[in-house]
């Protein structure tokens, strides 16, 4: 397969495109605008890869998508372009609506103008994967509940409400014109790569330079964590088995408390760092309670039966394997990690967490 592939240079857009090369023999046309949160050097493994091709283009740019497409001939998009962090949503909404809403409208629209100059064999075989979150669904009271397939959309922030509005006119699409969609809702990644803006490598990288460690209000929020490479493998497995129209919800079956990942952490920083900053003896004593976010969503938790059903996906990395992996990630690529943290990095940390008084 000739694969398009949208944000491939971020966090999970870089994940699937490296699982895509080193584990099959289709074709990836990345398309990404390379925001602050895209970084090249997360493909460095593959880049020289003949089946590899990369595009700096803006999914918003309708004339440039028409290019691509008739160039490239996808014989399937992957969506992943949105701008992804909640924090970022709250304090400046308007790129979240241009890319995740507009953005993905203009999608929309050269796939299925593409989609329609095919031949009848080919254009049965397009797919259109929408990748979505969790979050559309709203939050979960701390009860036995789960979000399903089925569960009603509330989303509570600007970003939530954005990817909520990019599922409903993917629905539309396929519900108006027949495009052929396939759609999937996945709960909190983590792993190698993860922008540390994000709470796990947030932390790890704060403990390691001494500074104080944000929990925002109580600390006692839900998240389902699951490994960047297990959701790959399903985004793949998706796009290649599911039924046309079907949606799957993606997630790890692993539930923990905001405060129980940052002392885990501390934890692993412990053993696999001990040499600490001047003036720190336990990494844990770095924790400091800081201000909630605005609308802060309690518990999200998925139930990934359907996909196991009907698809035979399971995750395969424990949290436990998972978070020691990613940490000594992070302790042994201080490139990376140096490249990311440039000006742009630095200006939002300020910036955000003055006010959050840390
Ligand atoms: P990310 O922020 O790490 O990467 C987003 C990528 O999209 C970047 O490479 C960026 O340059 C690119 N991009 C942004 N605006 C663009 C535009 N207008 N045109 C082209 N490219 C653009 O995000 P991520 O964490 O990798 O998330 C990828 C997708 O998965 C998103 O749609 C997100 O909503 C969804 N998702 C993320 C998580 C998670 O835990 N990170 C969980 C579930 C779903
Ligand atoms: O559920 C899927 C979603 O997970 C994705 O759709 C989003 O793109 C992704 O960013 C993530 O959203 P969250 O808001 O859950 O992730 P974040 O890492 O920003 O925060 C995780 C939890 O940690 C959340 O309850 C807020 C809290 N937090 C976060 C930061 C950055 C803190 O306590 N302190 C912090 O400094």
């Amino acid at each position: 397969m000739k694969i398009l592939i949208t944000g491939g240079a971020g966090f999970i857009g870089s994940a699937v495109i490296r699982h895509i090369i080193e584990h099959t023999d289709d074709s990836v046309l990345n398309v990404d605008k390379l925001t602050y949160a895209g970084n090249l050097a997360s493909l460095a493994s593959i880049e020289h890869n003949p089946r590899y091709q990369f595009s700096q283009t803006d999914i918003c740019d309708r004339a440039a998508l028409d290019r691509l497409f008739s160039e490239f001939q996808p014989d399937a998009v992957m969506h992943l372009a949105a701008e992804s962090h909640v924090d970022r949503s709250i304090s400046g909404s308007a790129a979240f609506i241009e890319t995740n809403i507009i953005g993905t409208y203009q999608l929309l629209e050269a796939s299925r103008y593409y989609w329609n100059s095919l031949e009848s064999q080919q254009k049965q075989a397009f797919r259109f994967h929408h990748i979505s979150t969790d979050e559309v669904y709203g939050d979960l009271e701390d009860t036995d509940a789960l979000f399903t397939e089925s569960t009603p959309y509330a989303p509570s922030s600007p970003y939530s409400a954005s990817k909520a509005s990019s599922d409903h006119l993917v629905r539309a699409w396929y519900r108006t014109y027949g495009l052929p969609v396939v759609m999937s809702n996945c709960s909190n990644n983590y792993g190698p790569y993860h922008f540390p803006e994000k709470l796990i490598p947030l932390i790890i990288l704060k403990a390691l330079a001494g500074e104080k460690l944000p929990v925002y209000g109580n600390g006692q929020q839900i998240r389902d964590w699951l490994f960047v490479e297990d959701h790959a493998r399903a985004l793949y497995t998706v796009l290649t088995q599911a039924k046309v129209g079907e949606s799957y919800n993606i997630g790890g079956h692993n539930e923990q408390k905001n405060i129980d990942v940052v002392n885990a952490i501390c934890a692993l920083l412990e053993e696999l760092a001990p040499h600490k900053p001047a003036g720190v003896a336990h990494y844990a004593d770095l924790i400091s309670y800081v201000t909630d976010r605005p609308g802060h969503d309690l518990r999200y938790a998925i139930d990934a039966s359907k996909i196991q059903r009907d698809l035979g996906w399971v995750p395969v990395e424990s949290f436990e394997s998972g978070l020691r992996k990613t940490v000594q990630w992070y302790l042994n690529h201080q490139d990376w990690v140096k490249q990311v943290q440039s000006g742009e990095y630095q200006h939002w940390i300020k910036q955000h967490y003055q006010s959050a008084s840390v």
